[in-house]
């Protein structure tokens, strides 16, 4: 039987992009931390950066009131990356030393560090400086190694189906291709999902090598079966020649170039991260945050909690580390809608 100390202290930081759940994994942490375990917490600022500039106070349960619904995150986030640059002068302490040292003086038992790929990173690199830590996976990009999926994609999933919807009436009044560019990352997972709910015509994910020229030919094969409006979906992530603009930009001058269709683009852009969590993201964040506090209470440190089949589990952050998790080309969605006739553009 695991011996539960009373009165454990620890610190929570959410870093790197915000969306929509962190509030309800915070809640979810603290309000099990301070009910079940009588723990005592602290609220790190605007992420990694709190910790080396010494912004933190104690966190009550009264602060997590009212936050379940609410966007974005009460602790602000940064992108500090702690662990890059080197220290100028020889007398500068480094951030990894000030993060330890502020750690020790705050007396924490652990650090709950609720992010995505490089915060996760970073929490693995405190772990092996002998920092206590558990990992919390949040991201609208999907793109955690090592859980099925992260908070925050519900909500953007939601939020670029609605978009989707709404560009349909607009291309059928006008005939026209409608091309809408989503967030993800290096990741497919928002446009594959959104892009089957919203009957995308055509979706072109990172993972997936596409050419101009099969995209116009499909296109314009839809015209010749008096399908007179298209709706291409585009993730962010795929590569075209054209630096100084969008992706979606690009392909729509290019497929108005190959085809004379008449194209008009959107990137939905920071609307996926904003906003309050969708039901299933604020159910998935609030048991990331309980299992986490659960951890700590265990003394299993160096892990991130994660969902697994269905089911919550936790994982060493030594495997998640480093690792992006990407729509494989065997992905059964994406083989169905193949199936169904949608074109990857390859
Ligand atoms: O990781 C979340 C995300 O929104 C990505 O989808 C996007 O590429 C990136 O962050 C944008 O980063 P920033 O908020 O720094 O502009």
């Amino acid at each position: 039987m695991v011996k539960i100390t009373k009165g454990q202290k620890i610190g929570i930081l959410t870093a790197g992009g915000d969306c929509p759940g962190i509030n309800a994994a915070i809640r979810g942490v603290g309000k099990t931390a301070i009910v079940k375990y009588g723990m005592k917490l602290v609220g790190i600022s605007d992420g990694f950066s709190g910790l080396i500039n010494k912004d933190y106070a104690d966190l009550s349960e009264n602060d997590l009131s009212g936050i379940l619904t609410l966007g974005g995150t009460i602790l602000g986030t940064s992108r500090e990356k702690p662990f890059k640059g080197k220290t100028k002068g020889k007398n500068e302490v480094s951030k990894p030393a000030l993060i330890r040292e502020n750690y020790e003086k705050l007396g924490l038992d652990c650090l709950v560090c609720i992010g995505g790929n490089g915060t996760l990173k970073t929490a693995h690199l405190l772990a092996q400086e002998g920092l206590n830590v558990v990992g919390i996976p949040k991201t609208i990009d999907n793109d955690v190694w090592g859980t099925d999926i992260t908070f925050g994609f519900d909500s953007a999933v939601n939020i670029a189906t609605e978009a989707i919807d709404r560009l349909h009436s607009t291309a059928n009044s006008h005939k026209r291709i409608m091309l809408i560019e989503l967030m993800g990352h290096n990741a497919g997972w928002i446009a594959l999902y959104s892009g089957v709910a919203g009957g995308g015509d055509v979706i072109l994910v990172p993972e997936i090598q596409y050419e101009e020229e099969k995209i116009a030919k499909y296109l314009m094969h839809r015209v010749s079966e008096n399908k007179p409006y298209s709706i291409v979906v585009v993730g962010e992530g795929i590569k075209t020649p054209a630096k100084d603009m969008s992706a979606a930009r690009y392909l729509s001058k290019r497929i108005n170039e190959m085809t004379g269709l008449e194209t008009r683009e959107t990137v939905l852009g920071y609307i996926q991260r904003g906003g309050t969590p969708s039901p299933m993201d604020r159910v998935l964040a609030t048991q990331y945050g309980a299992s986490a506090a659960d951890l700590i209470a265990k003394r299993q440190y160096g892990r991130m909690v994660a969902l697994k089949n269905n089911e919550i589990i936790s994982v060493p952050l030594s495997e998640v580390s480093g690792k992006l998790k990407l729509v494989e080309p065997d992905n059964p969605i994406l083989i169905q809608a193949r199936n169904m006739g949608t074109s990857f553009g390859d």
